[in-house]
């Protein structure tokens, strides 16, 4: 049987890892300045994570949500403290998409409502309501295609306006920084303006902190900084360092009632446990305070190179902006100089979504080896 074939491939096999280190099948080592596509927080193969998934299954892998799970209640209980998000609920799932259509799902059941806004150049995943708020009509396939999505343009928020007043948009879904469209932020006035217009047409607000969130930007939460209070907040990525899990928090004034939402294997012991490792592990090594530092040093250093034209994003979520493509620049990084970056829908960024343990000197490292490829 062959694999289908969704996913162009570097030719690289990793066999193991060790915190912002992975090894390949021959023994190289390959700085991970991508973090497997933003999901690795608090490093590859932390011994506390390793600890906390090893001995969870040993214990209990896997009990469906008919039982109590003590180790869920635990989780929103830590989400809490981390987040400072009080009073929100918990819901878990698997993944991130499974984590928006949750969110629009329960805006539509909570607003009796049914059209969506989101922005230009989103993307909320490939499931189906998540994938019609995505904004790349290549992955809307024509059975997506029925949910009506109004995509507007950050900052217009006169437009918002227009389109909520038909009385039909059960929420506004937005990606506090963007991902893959290209680490675009709008301004603290469209974020208020937002919650506000939201609260007058009695629409959901849903924050996408998928890969913006669990402390990638230094704050727990990316909207933290906009000082807004959302909905509904989707989760998943960092969440637990590699082991699929995702979640929405969602705002007190929401209800739940049996069978509103559900799945089978969301919130499962050990995607419990994984997360609860990230946490303790955010808190302990402050890996939020050095996802500050370190981009602080990061941007420094790139404000030394003629050819980066713009540095975008914050945190540890970071696109260096050049005058031409980048696909080349990127292979040569990966194979020349063993590093792993990201790329975006905008052909001329390489992305830097490392783990949020990563220091000083690997930063050094990929500064140097920028350097010699520019030069
Ligand atoms: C902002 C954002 N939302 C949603 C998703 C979808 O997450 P998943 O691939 O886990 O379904 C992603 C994945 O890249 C993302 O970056």
């Amino acid at each position: 049987m062959s694999l289908f074939n969704v996913y162009p491939l570097f030719d690289i096999t990793p066999v193991t890892a060790n915190d912002v280190y992975v090894y390949d099948d021959k023994g190289a080592e390959y700085l991970d300045l991508y973090g497997g596509h933003a999901v690795i927080s608090i490093g590859h193969s932390h011994p506390t994570y390793v600890k906390n998934i090893s001995e969870q299954v040993a214990k209990l892998g896997f009990y469906s949500n008919a039982i109590q799970n003590p180790l869920q209640v635990e989780l929103a209980s830590q989400l809490e403290n981390i987040s400072g998000c009080n009073d929100y609920q918990l819901f878990l799932c698997n993944s991130g998409a499974e984590a928006n259509e949750n969110a629009l799902k329960l805006a539509s059941f909570h607003t009796s409502k049914q059209k969506v806004i989101a922005f230009k150049n989103s993307f909320h995943g490939r499931t189906s309501a998540a994938v019609a708020s995505t904004d790349n009509p290549k992955i809307v396939a024509p059975i997506n295609a029925q949910q009506e999505v109004i995509f507007l343009e950050f900052e217009d928020l006169a437009s918002v306006e227009k389109a909520l007043q038909n009385n039909d948009v059960c929420a506004i879904i937005i990606e506090t920084i963007q991902g893959i469209g290209g680490l675009d932020e709008a301004s603290t006035t469209f974020y208020q303006g937002l919650e506000k217009l939201c609260k007058q047409y009695n629409t959901l607000l849903i924050t996408d902190e998928i890969q913006c969130g669990f402390g990638r930007t230094g704050d727990f939460f990316a909207f933290q900084k906009h000082g807004i209070t959302p909905h509904i907040i989707s989760m998943a990525k960092g969440m637990g360092n590699g082991f699929p899990v995702g979640g929405i928090l969602i705002h007190p004034s929401i209800q739940a009632s049996y069978g509103l939402l559900g799945t089978t294997f969301g919130g499962n012991h050990l995607a419990c446990a994984a997360s609860l490792a990230v946490i303790k592990t955010i808190k302990k090594d402050h890996l939020m305070e050095n996802a500050q530092q370190i981009a602080a040093y990061f941007m420094e250093q790139a404000a030394s190179i003629p050819q980066i034209t713009t540095v975008k994003g914050r945190g540890l979520m970071l696109g260096l902006e050049f005058d031409f493509p980048i696909a080349e620049l990127r292979k040569n990084l990966i194979f020349k100089h063993h590093i792993f970056t990201g790329s975006a829908k905008n052909s001329n960024l390489l992305r830097i979504l490392p783990p949020l343990t990563i220091q000083k000197q690997h930063i050094d490292v990929f500064f140097e080896a920028l350097k010699k490829e520019l030069s």
